[in-house]
C-alpha cells in the first residue's frame, strides 16, 4: 500500500488541526495519509470535487445530504461506506437511513474515479471528500482531510441504532456515544452544528401540538414560540411524511455559526440541539462560537478530521469497491 509523507505546504487549517491530531496515533490512521493517491490517481480528489461542485450547483440541498452521509457512515462501524451498501439487512434498511441522500452524487463520483482509476479509489474516501468539498462549496472551512480509508464488508441493520443519535437523546447519552467513537464533548457541539440541510416534521413535531382551537400548544418550552408556530403551520398534523423544514431557518443554506445565533435565540429545531444550549456544561461554546464564526470554523475542521478517520479500516479489514453500492465478493 502506497503512502505519502505530509506535504509541507499544508493548508492553514491543516496546520491548525494537526497540532492537536497525529495521524500516527492509531495504527489504522497511521495507514492514511494526505494525498494518499498521488500516484496511483493524482486527480482523484479533483474528480470527486468536480462532481460535488456540479451536483451542488444544480441542487442546493446536496451538501447537507452528503454531510450526514458520512456522519451515519462513520457511526455505523466506522468511516468504510457500509453506509452505502444495499441489499436485505443492510443499515440501509433501518428507516433511520430512509431519509439520508447524497447517494447518487457517490455513484457519479465513482462512476468517473472507475473509468480513470480502475480499482483504486474506495467509496469510503469518496464520501469522506465529498462531504469535506460540499461543506466548503456551502461556504465553510476548507479542510485538508487524509485518505486511504478501505471499503468494509459488512453492513447490518442491527448496528444503526445503538450507533445512531436520536434527537430525544439527553446530553449525557450523547456525551457517552460520541465518546464511544473518540470524540469529545467540544467535538459533540461544533459538530451537531445543523448550519445547513433540512430535516422532516417528524423530526420535531413532537416538541409542540396544536390545542382544539389550533393554537400552539408548547410541549417543549424551551423553544421560542414564534418559531415553533411557524414549524406547525409548516408541518401540520394532516401533512405527508414528505414535507421538510430548513435546518437552519436564517441562512438555511450557507454553512456558518448562525445556527449557534439560532440556538441563543431559542430556534433549534431539534430536541438535541436546544439542549446544547440549555446544558451549562455547553451553554458557554454556544455563545463563543454564536458571536466567534473563525473559531467555530478552526474547530469545526479539527472535530470533522477526527470524525472521518473514525474506525478506519486497513488492509485486509476492507477492500476497494468495484461499486459503492456491493462489495466485490
Ligand atoms: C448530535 C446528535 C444529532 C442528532 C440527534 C441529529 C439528528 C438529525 C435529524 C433528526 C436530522 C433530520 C433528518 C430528516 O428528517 O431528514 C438531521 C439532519 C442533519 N444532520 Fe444531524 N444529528 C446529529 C448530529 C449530526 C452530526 C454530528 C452531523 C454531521 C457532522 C449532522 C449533520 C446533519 C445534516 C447535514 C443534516 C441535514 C441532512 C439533509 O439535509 O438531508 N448531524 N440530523
Amino acid at each position: 500500500m502506497e503512502k505519502k509523507p505530509l506535504s509541507p505546504t499544508l493548508h492553514f487549517y491543516n496546520f491548525l488541526i494537526l497540532g492537536f491530531f497525529s495521524l500516527a496515533a492509531s495504527p489504522s490512521l497511521a495507514n492514511l495519509s494526505f494525498n494518499f493517491y498521488a500516484a496511483s490517481c493524482p486527480n482523484a480528489e479533483s474528480m470527486v470535487r468536480n462532481t460535488v461542485r456540479a451536483a451542488s450547483s444544480t441542487d442546493p440541498s446536496v451538501p447537507g445530504k452528503l454531510l450526514r452521509l458520512l456522519f451515519h457512515d462513520c457511526f455505523v462501524e466506522g468511516c468504510d461506506a457500509s453506509v452505502l451498501l444495499e441489499g436485505n439487512g443492510t443499515e440501509r434498511s433501518d428507516p433511520a437511513s430512509t431519509s439520508l441522500g447524497g447517494f447518487s452524487v457517490i455513484t457519479s463520483a465513482k462512476r468517473v474515479l472507475e473509468i480513470f482509476c480502475p480499482g483504486t479509489v474506495s467509496c469510503a474516501d469518496i464520501i469522506a471528500l465529498a462531504s469535506r468539498d460540499a461543506v466548503e462549496f456551502a461556504g465553510g472551512p476548507v479542510v485538508q482531510i487524509p485518505t486511504g480509508r478501505r471499503d468494509g464488508m459488512v453492513s447490518a441493520v442491527s448496528n444503526v441504532r445503538p450507533n445512531i443519535v436520536d434527537t430525544s437523546f439527553t446530553l449525557d447519552e450523547m456525551i457517552k456515544l460520541f465518546s464511544s467513537k473518540g470524540l469529545s464533548l467540544n467535538d459533540l457541539v461544533i459538530l451537531s452544528a445543523h448550519t445547513i440541510g433540512s430535516a422532516h416534521c417528524s423530526a420535531f413535531s413532537d416538541r409542540f401540538k396544536a390545542d382544539s382551537k389550533g393554537q400552539l400548544t408548547l410541549i417543549d418550552t424551551s423553544l421560542d414560540s414564534t418559531y415553533a408556530k411557524q414549524l406547525m403551520k409548516r408541518c401540520p398534523v394532516s401533512a405527508n411524511g414528505s414535507i421538510t423544514v430548513n435546518n437552519d431557518p436564517v441562512t438555511s443554506e450557507v454553512f456558518d455559526n448562525q445556527y449557534f445565533r439560532n440556538l441563543l435565540a431559542h430556534k433549534g429545531l431539534f430536541q438535541s440541539d436546544s439542549v446544547l444550549l440549555n446544558d451549562n456544561r455547553t451553554k458557554e461554546q454556544v455563545q463563543d462560537f454564536a458571536t466567534d464564526q473563525v473559531k467555530f470554523f478552526s474547530s469545526w475542521g479539527q472535530s470533522f478530521l477526527k470524525l472521518t478517520t473514525i474506525g478506519v479500516k486497513v488492509d485486509d479489514e476492507g477492500e476497494i469497491r468495484q461499486s459503492c453500492s456491493f462489495t466485490n465478493g
